[in-house]
């Protein structure tokens, strides 16, 4: 069985335990083979893994989901069993945030207000706050991000270089099912119709990775994306192209198309990267 702390005290004795290169993966739990490869990504690069469960709430709006988030410690522990993990860090709220909700948080800049700052005010601020506090009670050498989530990883690479924080941030490729669906906890709200809706949000980033791959310029490659998304079954938030550090308006080169959408009640992003041909 893999090692649990559930208690700040516990987590420091197990992790002072940890000799040569730690590794963490954070997460929210409701683990699935995108967090499974994570974890074996870590475990190659590591002499121990350390995994975070733990539903932040400093990054859930009002109307959000944290409630019905789903919690499913036994099955988590168990993927991190598999994938080698030697120790869990699950607590309570109280052992993160043992004096209520911070009043000091971390600001992610310009670039934590745009795209998924947009719709959900103060989440990265949020997430910022709980990925720093993990990493100074983790102390690991590295830290394995998925591009699945890839504002947040850009966003944490940032964090990391403007605050002189001493981890390696390691991006890991989105996992995706044989039909394109990107992995994500949140598809479990997805009915059988709604998954089957979900699939025009890779169909949207494939069909403008083609466009590029035809050699056509981003705005070709934007129309190809929207042309291939099912307004009719989806509610697009939005469909942008940016460079690979998620600045605006790339012409040439590698570039990352970014896609938000809303299948009925559930709300799901995905990206891709995109190369684009210099311009003639
Ligand atoms: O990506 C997630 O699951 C969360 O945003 C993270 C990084 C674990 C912080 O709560």
């Amino acid at each position: 069985m893999v090692d649990v702390a559930h208690t700040r005290k516990e987590l420091a004795a197990a992790r002072n335990a940890l000799t040569g290169t730690v590794a963490v993966v954070m997460t929210m739990g409701a683990l699935h083979a995108g967090h499974e490869t994570l974890l074996r990504a870590a475990r190659e690069r590591a002499d121990h893994v350390i995994v975070t469960i733990f539903v932040n709430p400093l990054q859930f709006g009002p109307n959000e989901d944290f409630d019905r988030y789903p919690r499913t410690l036994d099955s988590d522990l168990e993927v991190c069993r598999r994938a080698g993990a030697d120790l869990v860090f699950a607590p309570p709220v109280a052992e993160v945030y043992p004096g209520g909700q911070p009043s000091v948080r971390l600001d992610p800049g310009p670039l934590g207000a745009d795209l998924e700052g947009l719709s959900r005010p103060g989440f990265f601020h949020g997430v910022l706050t709980v990925v720093l506090k993990l990493l100074q009670l983790t102390r690991p050498g590295l830290a394995f991000f998925g591009e699945k989530d890839y504002q947040q990883l850009i966003l944490v690479r940032r964090m990391v270089r403007d605050l002189d924080v001493p981890t390696e941030i390691v991006g890991v490729p989105t996992v995706r099912e044989p039909d394109g669906l990107a992995l994500s906890s949140r598809n479990r709200y997805l009915s059988a119709d709604e998954r089957r809706a979900a699939l025009s949000l890779s169909a949207a980033l494939r069909a403008g990775a083609a466009a590029a791959e035809r050699g056509e310029d981003g705005g070709a490659v934007l129309t190809a994306a929207h042309l291939a998304l099912d307004a009719s079954a989806v509610r697009l938030d939005y469909l942008v192209l940016t460079d690979v550090d998620l600045e605006p308006g790339p012409v040439a080169g590698p570039a990352r198309l970014l896609i938000a959408a809303w299948v009925g009640a559930t709300r799901l992003i995905d990206n891709a990267a995109i190369d684009l041909a210099p311009r003639s």
